[in-house]
Order: C-alpha cells, then structure tokens, then sequence
C-alpha cells in the first residue's frame, strides 16, 4: 500500500514515522516530541512563508553571535525559562536545602584561593559588604573543608570579564574553603543589578516586545563538598526593586538575602545548606 501523503493533518505524524524508522533510544524519542511540538505551533500561529524566513534568519543570527566568549543560544534559553525549567527538573531537593539556579555566562573557574576574611575588591570601588556565611547538611551539622566559588557584578552591574580593560582580573571573584565550624567569610563591595546582553539579536529581539531583561542584584556561589550534591546558586538583594521580574526566573524566597547597613558597611549572614549525593542519599 502507498504511504499516506504529507498533509497538514498528518504532517507530524509522517515525520515521526520517519524517525521512528532510525535507531532506538532517546535522540529520536527527543526529535519525535520536537517534531510534534513544532508542527503544533506552525498549524496554531499560521506563519506566512516570509515569517517563516524570518524566523529562521534570526536563529541564523543567534549562531552567528555565538563563540566560545559569547552563548546567544544559552541567553536564548535562560530567558525562555528553559535553563531554569531543566535545573528545576534536574535539581529537586528537599524542603529546606538550597535550591541551585542558572549559573550564568560570567563564571571562571580559574579565579584564585583566597584566605578567610580576604577582599575580593580588587578596585574598592563601591559600598563594602562583609558576607558572613556558613555551610551545613540538612540536620544542622557544618561542612568543613566546602570549597566556594564566589563571583559577582561590581557596584555598576559589570562583570569583570566584561570589562577587562577596566576592571582588574579577577575582581570580585574568589574560592574559600570553610573551615571546622562550616563557615566562611570575606569582604567585597555590594552588587548592582543589571540587565542581561540587549546588544545581541536575543536580547534585541525580547527587548522590542519589551520583555524584561533586568536582573535584581545578586552573588553568585558554587559550592562543592565531598559527598554532597553541589549548589550552584545566587543569593539575591532582597531590597532591589526587580526582585519580582528577574530576567532568569531564579528567585526564590529562599535563596533572599537581607543586606544590613551599621553606617559604615553591609552585611549579610546567610546559610547554605547542602543534600547527600544521591547515591549516599539512597545507601
Ligand atoms: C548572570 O547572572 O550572571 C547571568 C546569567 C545568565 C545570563 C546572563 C547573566
Ligand atoms: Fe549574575
């Protein structure tokens, strides 16, 4: 018997068909489900063939600005709510663990070990903060010898790497290592927020249907320990004015820091608290 011809009933299907034909396992089980979502949306939104050109023409300008400095597909995902929707499937913790967010295009993981107590300032420019911290499992107990990676934008909203001309290497950055009490402390200057690339064709493209594209200040962390489940997260201003409308969906209640002002400097105290590895979780 003949195969059915293409048709916009039954285009979806054929395709899948297709798919199906090749190997087992799940690249074609992804494709079949991606087909099937893409040709949904081409029959709900009716583009016209120019449209459709258009589309394709800014994907093409999406990989054009991607290098091994810049990822417009991942700013593409973050904004979309995918990055933060796969962390969430990925990443579930229970109640009272801190939950991990989108890490960002700013990370190195080069910067250097630093002692407790050290700046990360390397300028000086803008209000210190001393950030007071500890690490601790789910029952309470501290974490010796964590190793935290900490980075962040300067009072501006700049990351150094976006600015090495200006900014010293390795400004604001810098890895810990808690000590027998699970804490860790070190001094820096308060973030401001910031609105994420808008000179890309993504962020050209959200910022002209005025999509938000602003994130709260925050501090990024990332957090390993032997037999723990690493954090990669941020601790969020809870006094900025974009708390509710951050660009990447990472906000939390518990991941809200309240920074404190003596008249002098900011504060902040805050506790991580770390999850077995998920096969000790399971022993
Ligand atoms: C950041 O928080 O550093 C960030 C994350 C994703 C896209 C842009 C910025
Ligand atoms: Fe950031």
């Amino acid at each position: 018997m003949a195969a059915p011809s293409f048709s916009e009933s039954n285009s979806a299907e054929i395709v899948a068909e297709r798919l199906r034909n090749g190997a087992d396992g799940r690249l074609p089980q992804f494709l079949v489900a991606a087909v099937e979502h893409l040709h949904r949306l081409v029959k709900e939104t009716k583009p016209s063939a120019v449209d459709w050109r258009q589309a394709i023409e800014f994907l093409t300008e999406v990989g054009h600005a991607s290098d091994h400095r810049r990822q417009e597909w991942a700013l593409l995902s973050d904004l979309l709510g995918v990055t933060a929707l796969v962390e969430e499937i990925n990443s579930k913790r229970p109640k009272g663990a801190t939950p991990n967010t989108v890490r960002g295009p700013f990370y190195r993981g080069d910067a250097p070990r630093l002692p407790l107590g050290a700046s990360i300032s390397l300028d000086g420019v803008g209000e210190p903060l001393e950030v007071r911290a500890w690490v601790r499992d789910l029952d309470g107990h501290p974490i010796a010898g964590a190793t935290i990676e900490t980075w962040q934008a300067n009072a501006q909203g700049v990351y150094e790497n976006q600015q090495p001309d200006l900014q010293p290497e390795f400004n604001l950055r810098g890895v810990f290592t808690t000590g027998a009490d699970g804490a860790f402390h070190y001094r820096t200057v308060k973030p401001c927020g910031y609105a994420v690339p808008g000179d890309g064709p993504v962020g050209q493209m959200l910022g002209r249907i005025g999509y938000p594209l602003r994130r709260p200040a925050h501090l990024h962390f990332l957090i390993r320990a032997d037999g723990f489940e690493t954090i990669s997260t941020h601790i969020y201003d809870g006094s900025d004015p974009h708390l509710g409308e951050d660009a990447l969906f990472g906000v939390k209640q518990e991941l809200v820091g309240a920074f404190g002002w003596d008249g002098k400097q900011w504060s902040l105290d805050f506790t991580f608290v770390m999850v077995r590895a998920r096969k000790e979780r399971a022993a």
